[in-house]
């Protein structure tokens, strides 16, 4: 079944429900009338978006970019990969954005509380424009896992948020890139709110050895499909 959403239609075997009571949050906030899609108007199918001027060097370099007086501590990792359309064609220039907790597992944001330390040289946040071959990179450190009051002894798998804005503002994919191997992603509800298995190992990258550097960082690869039968869940 597929439902327009004014973003395209997303297929609803692959994606998670609105309302999805094992992730509490969606009991609040899912709609509870049917959705009015938007009209792509004029203005902002051809309005202006993100440029190359717009993103700074070390905007996707979330070991240096908020440095203050030394390296954040944690995994170093590189994360890359491409930005495909329905046709499995690479999209050039469009923007992706992460955030992501510490390597202990805590977010620079006042309503995150949890008894971890801040590290003072890192944001996790960073942004990227894909290139020609519709690839993007990042250098990062690998997020520790958080807990969070779901349900009794709730804890996140280790994830890092993006959002790609495809070719114009309203069209924009949010998701979360989960790592290999983890055993946290069979009790998460939020990985597990994504109906399809195949859906679901589509948000885990892969271990990267030819990303990997020496002496560096490890590698992973995670590719985003905005739209057609292999499109990338959507956080809910
Ligand atoms: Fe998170």
């Amino acid at each position: 079944m597929t439902q327009s959403t004014g973003q395209g239609s997303l297929d609803w075997s692959i994606q998670p429900p609105y309302l999805h009571p094992d992730y509490k949050s969606t009991v609040k906030r899912a709609p509870k009338e049917l959705l009015i899609p938007m009209v792509q108007t004029l203005s902002e199918l051809t309005g202006p978006v993100y440029g190359t001027g717009d993103l700074k060097l070390l905007d996707n370099d979330l070991t240096r970019n908020a440095v203050v007086n030394g390296e954040p501590l944690g995994e170093r990792i590189i994360v890359t990969g491409r930005v495909l359309d329905e046709g499995n064609r690479p999209v050039p220039n469009a923007l992706v954005e992460v955030w992501q907790a510490n390597a202990c597992g805590r977010y620079i944001h006042k309503v995150d509380q949890h008894d971890a330390p801040l590290d003072p040289n890192f944001l996790g946040a960073g942004r990227v424009l894909t290139d020609k071959n519709g690839e993007y990179r990042f250098t990062t450190i690998k997020p520790g896992a958080y807990p969070w009051g779901n349900h009794d002894n709730a804890w996140r798998p280790p994830h890092i948020h993006f959002s790609v804005f495809g070719t114009n503002f309203l069209s924009r994919l949010v998701t979360q890139m989960f790592f290999p191997g983890d055993p946290l992603l069979a009790l998460d509800p939020i990985y597990n709110g994504i109906p399809d298995e195949n859906a679901r190992q589509r948000l885990i990258s892969t271990y990267a050895h030819d990303v990997t550097q020496p002496v560096w960082a490890l590698g992973y690869r995670f590719d985003i499909v905005l739209a057609g039968n292999r499109q990338t869940p959507f956080e809910k």
